[in-house]
């Protein structure tokens, strides 16, 4: 089967409560292809996606970016795990998955950036992926807060895709070079 041919085969690779949230939660296949592609350039490109969920950015770009590497830091265990399974299941070896907040990642490991709006569970009561994880307005801003400093001490050159961004963590140094084919993908380059 050709999982990576629409979003309704490549859901299929996850449980049924995991492939249900996927519509609010998950990156659709056509924007994670498209900033794949932007973010995939160079060689050796290490790739950090910025509360990777069940992996399906890193997944999908994985497939079509084998020289690069693509690793998923997400503070929910139970969702790590799952995209370990599927990475595995597909035989890829381009991909890594870590546990954890991502304000504990040393952002200068990697050279380009994917964010789909992690810190906006925050700012909800319902449609949350689960109730694991305390939620608040301060976490928001706080969040927020860490990932703009983060951003702000990276080299010129630095590539980052947002969708459905707030623009909350986007430091004035970063330029919107263009949009995906849905213009809630943005792709931003630091100058
Ligand atoms: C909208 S989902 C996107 C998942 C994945 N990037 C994708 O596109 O398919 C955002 C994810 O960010 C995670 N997240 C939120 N805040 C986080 C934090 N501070 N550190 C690590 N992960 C976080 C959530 O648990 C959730 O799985």
């Amino acid at each position: 089967m050709d999982f990576f041919s629409s979003d309704q085969q490549f859901d299929q690779l996850y449980p049924d409560s995991i492939s249900a949230l996927a519509s609010r939660h998950w990156t659709p296949i056509v924007i994670a292809k498209e900033a794949a592609h932007f973010l995939a350039v160079g060689s050796n490109t290490r790739i950090l996606d910025i509360g990777s969920g069940v992996g399906k950015f890193c997944i999908i770009g994985a497939k079509f970016h084998p020289n690069a590497v693509f690793t998923g830091i997400e503070q929910r265990d139970s969702l790590t795990q799952i995209a370990q399974s599927v990475a595995h299941e597909l035989s890829l070896n381009n991909t890594e998955f870590l546990t954890g907040n991502f304000t504990d990642i040393d952002f200068t490991r990697y050279h380009h950036f994917y964010f789909y709006n992690a810190f906006y569970e925050n700012l909800i009561d319902n449609d949350s992926i689960d109730q694991t994880i305390k939620h608040s307005p301060e976490l928001f801003n706080l969040y927020n807060r860490k990932l703009y400093k983060q951003l702000k001490k990276l080299p010129v050159g630095t590539r980052i895709a947002t969708f459905h961004s707030s623009e909350h963590e986007m430091p004035s140094s970063y330029q919107v070079v263009g949009t995906g084919s849905n213009e809630d993908l943005k792709f931003w380059v630091k100058i």
